[in-house]
């Protein structure tokens, strides 16, 4: 996506050679104009998949999975991150580990959410070592629904996740593709 490219070329700062700083748009101020487009590009990539729901990972996922559900006329359910595992009857839980930030929580949705009958479309804003993306596909599918695609925002294309989630055999569709990061230095995965 052309538009969010420039973005990030513009107000991106690479903090290192494996983190991209997107504050300004994306992590802490939202740009809606631009989330407005990122879910336009979205459901014309999915609108064939015979999605029913979109899901997504707070927090920075719900601003672009929010516009998306909007374009689709669809449903959307945020999954929450708790500290410590809940013991319910109504709820689905997994653990994540976030290598970013080295630390684990349990993705969290409640069963009422989502049914067997479900094609889920999972939105997030960033893609690097896809434990996130893994988590949300283990609660749809313990669920017995099935998972229509993943919609990212901006992939770490140097990092394993796409990799890990494309063997998988699931449909990954990233707005853009980050293959270098360092001092000074954002580029892009060349398509
Ligand atoms: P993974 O799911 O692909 O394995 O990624 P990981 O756990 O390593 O990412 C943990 C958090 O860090 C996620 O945010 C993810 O969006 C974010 N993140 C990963 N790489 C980058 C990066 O290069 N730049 C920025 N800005 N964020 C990155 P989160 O904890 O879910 O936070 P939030 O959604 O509440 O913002």
């Amino acid at each position: 996506m052309e538009t969010l490219k420039q973005r990030i070329l513009a107000d991106g700062v690479a903090l290192s050679e494996t983190v991209l700083k997107v504050d300004s748009f994306l992590n802490h101020g939202v740009d809606a104009q631009l989330m407005y487009e990122i879910g336009t590009s979205f459901k014309n990539y999915f609108e064939h998949h015979q999605v029913t729901k979109i899901f997504t990972i707070e927090s920075s996922g719900i601003a672009p999975a929010v516009m998306t559900a909007m374009q689709m006329d669809l449903p959307m359910v945020t999954l929450k991150k708790q500290s410590s595992k809940i013991l319910k009857d109504d709820l689905y839980q997994t653990t994540v580990h976030s290598f970013t930030k080295s630390t684990d929580y349990q993705l969290t949705l409640s069963k009422k959410y989502i049914s067997k009958d479900d094609h889920v479309l999972i939105i997030d804003d960033f893609l690097a070592n896809g434990e996130a993306a893994l988590g949300a596909i283990r609660l749809v599918e313990e669920a017995g629904a099935k998972v229509a695609g993943i919609g990212i925002v901006i992939e770490k294309s140097f990092q394993p996740g796409r990799q890990l989630l494309v063997d998988k055999g699931y449909d990954v569709y990233s707005l853009a593709r980050i293959s270098k990061l360092g001092s000074g230095i954002i580029e892009f995965v060349e398509e």
